[in-house]
């Protein structure tokens, strides 16, 4: 038998290129419930074995993450060596599935159990095991002999969150199929899962509509700057193999004006002095062939993206172009609306409508429920603004017992001199006032990268580390004041990040990482 006691070693002091002291150093995000022993075993990278098991020991998701993680672990070690003397060998880790079902949704069970000592790991869903062979991936160090070596391990690891999301945005620029690949291998690194794309904006339309091919033909930038249905079916497949839905975003009715150049009569005309300006504004809710187009839209995105729910935006809508136009005028004055927001209702209730009848659940921005639109009891509304007061519209939300997806805390967009990443690290989606009920609403939180300075030249390095401090905040229940321990851990992954590919800035000032970065 191993014993087991966790190790408690002093903290060491200052910089962020401090060895390596305990195995958990090795961590991010920290699993929950772990416990590290005094044990080191070997691992020969040429007998090595996983050991598929279980209902779901077939599965061709946890087939081909075995492959990956055999080269992963195998990798230089990322950071320098752990000082330990080796045990025992470990010739496998026996990895068991409980459930052959691969569905991926908001409540798919993330968790495992792994212990090192008795070369094991199980969970319920392939998921969770993708999980804990990142965990495992982690823990792998040489020594000073340049032997690989795992410590005696224990967790019991369960996220804290249900939805720990990643938000791209390829409309302001766009975002080569690499890129987006890499970056979701760097969630999965990170046990981030959903990678939320914010596909369309008013700059470019780059999505392939199979029903409105002029969309893209005439609203996306250029046809070099487009993502084909091949492409998205690759991402989505590449998405779930690492444990990562896809929720996509097709915001309406502002934000909309890529869409316009595809689809005549969609946007509303603004007007001035009686004239029709040229410009346009948001999508003209008064027509019926405005709804026989989104009828006609919904129901191909619904099938391209197999999640079950879709991110149906609403910020941001402006009422001045409706309030111009004089059709619109009429038609007001017909429903007996007397203020824009009613009109702002109509489109959303039946937006929403729309949306449910073609069997989907929804995601929207904060000012769906801001401007008090009725909403149906499933949606989850994303909290975006606010500042430092978004507590309160978290409170709110809640309140009204919906559930919510904290963002305002976490703009990656935002840059500045020095270290940003503790600030995304200390805010904690629970921190309202809520009873229990309320913070069972709070579903998680994303990462949002809006891309006005961001394209593939910039993406990752910009991204990471610093998305980490969100991943980890949203799936360990750590000390939010202990930056110590993040600091370090932070940095040790960063080096991981670039030896397994991802150009990772360096997170907290003056340091180095064993292996540099080459392209
Ligand atoms: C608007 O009000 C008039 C007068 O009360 C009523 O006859 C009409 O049915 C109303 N229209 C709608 C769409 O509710
Ligand atoms: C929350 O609701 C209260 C009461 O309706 C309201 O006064 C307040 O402005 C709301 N706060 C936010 C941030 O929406
Ligand atoms: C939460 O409520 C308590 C008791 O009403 C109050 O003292 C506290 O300041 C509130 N905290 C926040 C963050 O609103």
């Amino acid at each position: 038998m191993f014993s087991y006691s966790i190790l408690l070693i002093a903290a060491l002091c200052g910089a962020a290129t401090s060895d390596p002291s305990t195995s958990t150093d090795l961590l991010w995000p920290l699993p929950n419930g772990n416990t590290v022993g005094s044990d080191m075993y070997s691992l020969d990278s040429k007998t090595f074995m996983f050991v598929p098991a279980g209902k779901g020991g077939s599965s061709d998701v946890l087939k081909e993450a075995l492959e990956r993680y055999m080269k992963l672990i195998f990798l230089p070690s990322p950071v320098p060596a752990l000082a330990s003397s080796i045990t025992a060998p470990m010739d496998k880790l026996t990895v068991t599935v409980d459930s052959s079902d691969e569905t991926l949704a908001l409540n798919t069970d993330n968790s495992y159990m792994l212990d090192t000592s008795m070369s094991m790991l199980s969970a319920k869903t392939v998921y969770g095991a993708l999980k804990g062979l990142e965990t495992f991936s982690q823990l792998v160090s040489t020594n000073s002999m340049g032997q690989f070596q795992v410590p005696s391990f224990k967790a019991n690891d369960v996220p804290s969150f249900l939805y720990r999301g990643f938000m791209i945005d390829t409309s302001r620029h766009f975002l080569e199929m690499k890129t987006i690949m890499d970056h979701l291998d760097a969630m999965a690194y990170s046990k981030f899962n959903v990678l939320h794309w914010h596909i369309v904006d008013d700059q470019s339309f780059p999505y392939t509509s199979i029903a409105f091919p002029a969309m893209s033909v005439k609203g996306a930038y250029d046809q070099n700057h487009i993502y084909s249905q091949d492409d998205i079916a690759q991402v989505i497949k590449y998405a779930k193999y690492r444990g990562i839905r896809v929720v996509v975003e097709f915001d309406t009715p502002g934000h909309t004006q890529s869409w316009g150049k595809g689809i005549p009569n969609l946007l509303t005309p603004c007007y001035a002095n009686d004239k029709p300006t040229g410009t346009y504004g948001p999508i003209n809710p008064t027509l019926d062939s405005t709804w026989t187009f989104l009828h006609t839209f919904f129901t191909e995105i619904a099938r391209v993206f197999p999640d079950s729910y879709i991110h149906l935006g609403g910020d941001e809508v402006s009422f001045l172009c409706w309030e111009s136009n004089p059709d619109i005028q009429k038609w007001m004055k017909m429903m007996n609306y007397t203020n824009y927001a009613q009109l702002e209702q109509y489109y959303e209730t039946k937006l929403l409508e729309l949306v449910k009848t073609i069997g989907k659940q929804y995601v929207v921005w904060q000012e769906i429920f801001d401007n008090k639109l009725e909403v149906l009891p499933d949606t989850v509304i994303h909290v975006w603004k606010g500042g430092d007061n978004w507590p309160k519209e978290v409170y709110n939300i809640t309140k009204a017992g919906l559930k919510t997806l904290l963002s305002s805390c976490w703009y990656l967009n935002y840059i500045s001199y020095g270290e940003d990443w503790p600030k995304y690290y200390q805010c904690d989606p629970l921190a309202f006032n809520g009873t229990a009920e309320q913070q069972a609403l709070v579903v998680g939180g994303e990462a949002c990268i809006w891309a006005e300075y961001v394209d593939s030249t910039n993406f990752l390095p910009r991204t990471w580390p610093r998305a980490g401090a969100i991943a980890e905040r949203l799936w360990s229940k750590t000390d939010f004041s202990d930056l110590h321990s993040a600091t370090t851990r932070l940095h040790n992954h960063r080096c991981r990040l670039i030896v397994r590919g991802i150009p990772a800035q360096p997170p907290s000032g003056p340091s180095f990482c064993p292996h540099e970065w080459e392209e």
